[in-house]
C-alpha cells in the first residue's frame, strides 16, 4: 500500500499526543495558530529540515533563532563529537566556560563578566533576580508583546490603562507574584515618562528586547532606547536588555551595537549554544558580584556551562566572525524581504516587511507596526492561508503570524531564489 504524503506525520501525531500534551514539548510547535499537523523533523542540513515523509523544506524558523549558520554545520558538529568523547558533564569549572565568557564579554563590551545557564528562560529570570538584589527593589517593568521566557513573575498581559492592577497571562501564576510587574506599550515614550514619574523609585529594571521577535518583528526606535537609557539611569533602575533572539543575529555585538546603548545587564541565548541549551546573563563586575558566591543572589546550575554544548557555542561564534558575514546574512535577508513585498504586490495583496541582519518579519497588512497593538491589526487569516500555501511548496515559516524568521548563512542566494518563486505562487493562490 502507498503512503500519502501526510501520513507519517499524522500517524507521529496523534502517537504524540498519547504520551506528551497537545503532542509538542513547546505550544508553538503545534500548529495551533495556523491549524493542521506538525511535520515531524528526521533532519536538517544547511538550509534544509526534512520531516517523517522524507519531504524537503527551506527553512525559516531555523531552531527559532540559533541556526545562523545552517543546520549541522560540518565545524558545528566536529566540534560536539569531539568533546563528547571527552565527557558529557563535569559539574566542575573547565577552560572552556571561560574561553566563552571571554568570547561574549570581548563582542558585547557592555558586560564585564557572565553566567552561563541553559535557557534564556533561566537567564532572564536570573538577570531579574540580579536587579533586584544589587538594587534592593521589587518593581520590574516590561513591554506588550516582549517575552522573556516563562518564569511566573513576567507572565503578565498588560491591563486597561496605565498603571492598573496586572492580570497573569498563565494559570498557575497567583496575582500576588505579578503584582510587582508593570507592563507597558513597546515604543511609547509617554507611558514610559509617566511610570518612572510616578514609580522610578520603586523600579528595580527595565526588561526589553531591543529589537522583539516575539510579537513578530518589532523594532525599539531610537527614541524609545534613549529615553529607556536616560530614564533607568536617572532613577537608578537598571536596564535589561534580554538578546536572546536579537543578540549575535541583528549584528555581531547584538541590537546595542546598532543602536549605540549601553544597557546594564544583557540577556543571551540561542545563538551562543550553536542549536544545543547555553543562555548567559552578563554585566558590569560591580554589578555581577551580586551573585552567588561572591553576593547574596542565588543562582546555579547541575548543567551550566555544560563542556559539549560550549563547544556547540564556540565553534558557532567563531564561524560568526568571518569577515563580510553579517553584511552576507543582511543582503540575503533583505533579497528575500524585498522580494516578498514585490511579489504581493504584483497580485494586489497588502504587505509590509522588514528585517535586520538575519531576522526578519512580515505582515499581510499596509504600515508596519510599532507595538503589539499594531501587530493585532495585521490580516492573521491571510497569512495562516499564506503559511500554507507555502508549506505545501516546501517552505517552513514560523507557524504563528507572531513570531520572527530567521535565515542562516547556508540560505544562499538561488534558495532565496526557490522561496520566491514559492512565494509568487502562493501570492497568486491567495489573491
Ligand atoms: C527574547 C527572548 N527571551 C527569552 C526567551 C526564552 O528562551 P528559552 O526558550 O531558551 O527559554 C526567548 C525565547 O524565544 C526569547 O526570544
Amino acid at each position: 500500500m502507498s503512503v500519502s504524503d501526510e501520513d507519517l506525520n499524522d500517524e507521529l501525531f496523534e502517537r504524540a499526543q498519547k504520551s506528551t500534551p497537545g503532542g509538542v514539548n513547546s505550544p508553538v510547535r503545534a500548529f495551533r495558530q495556523v491549524g493542521g499537523v506538525p511535520r515531524f523533523i528526521t533532519h536538517a542540513e544547511g538550509a534544509f529540515l526534512f520531516d517523517a515523509n522524507g519531504r524537503r523544506y527551506i527553512d525559516y524558523v531555523n531552531s527559532w533563532g540559533p541556526a545562523i549558520v545552517g543546520h549541522a554545520h560540518p565545524e558545528v558538529v566536529a566540534a560536539v563529537a569531539t568533546a563528547a568523547t571527552l565527557g558529557l558533564s563535569f559539574g566542575a569549572p573547565t577552560e572552556r566556560e571561560i574561553e566563552m565568557a571571554e568570547e561574549l564579554c570581548r563582542l558585547v563590551p557592555s558586560m564585564e563578566q557572565v553566567r552561563l545557564v541553559s535557557s534564556g528562560t533561566e537567564a532572564a529570570m536570573s538577570a531579574i533576580r540580579l536587579a533586584r538584589g544589587a538594587t534592593g527593589r521589587s518593581r520590574i517593568v516590561k513591554f506588550d508583546g516582549c517575552y522573556h521566557g516563562h518564569a511566573d513573575s513576567l507572565l503578565v498581559k498588560a491591563g486597561s490603562g496605565l498603571l492598573t492592577f496586572k492580570h497573569p497571562s498563565s494559570a498557575g501564576v497567583p496575582a500576588e507574584v505579578v503584582q510587582h510587574t508593570t507592563v507597558l506599550a513597546y515604543n511609547n515614550c509617554q507611558e514610559l515618562e509617566d511610570t518612572f514619574a510616578k514609580l522610578g523609585d520603586e523600579i528595580a529594571c527595565v526588561i526589553v528586547e531591543p529589537m522583539a521577535g516575539n510579537m513578530n518583528f518589532v523594532r525599539g526606535s531610537a527614541e524609545f532606547h534613549d529615553t529607556l537609557r536616560a530614564l533607568c539611569t536617572r532613577h537608578g533602575s537598571l536596564l535589561i536588555f534580554d538578546e536572546v533572539m536579537s543578540g549575535f543575529r541583528v549584528a555581531l555585538g547584538g541590537a546595542q551595537a546598532l543602536y549605540g546603548i549601553t544597557p546594564d545587564i544583557t540577556v543571551l541565548g540561542k545563538v551562543i549554544g550553536g542549536g544545543l541549551p547555553v543562555a548567559a546573563f552578563g554585566a558590569s563586575a560591580g554589578i555581577m558580584k551580586n551573585l552567588s558566591p561572591l553576593g547574596p543572589v542565588y543562582q546555579a546550575g547541575t548543567l551550566s556551562g555544560n563542556p559539549v554544548t560550549l563547544a556547540a557555542g564556540l565553534a558557532t561564534l567563531k564561524l560568526i566572525q568571518a569577515p563580510g558575514f553579517y553584511d552576507r546574512l543582511g543582503a540575503r535577508t533583505r533579497r528575500l524581504m524585498e522580494g516578498l513585498v514585490t511579489r504581493a504586490r504584483d497580485e494586489g495583496i497588502a504587505f509590509v516587511a522588514d528585517c535586520e541582519g538575519g531576522m526578519f518579519g512580515f505582515y499581510f497588512h499596509d504600515q508596519l507596526p510599532s507595538d503589539l497593538a499594531g501587530v493585532q491589526r495585521a490580516d492573521v487569516e491571510r497569512f495562516k492561508r499564506f503559511f500554507h500555501a507555502m508549506l505545501e511548496r516546501g517552505v517552513y515559516l514560523a507557524p504563528s503570524a507572531f513570531e520572527a524568521g530567521f535565515v542562516s548563512a547556508a540560505h544562499h542566494d538561488a534558495v532565496v531564489d526557490a522561496t520566491l518563486a514559492a512565494a509568487s505562487e502562493a501570492f497568486a493562490a491567495l489573491a
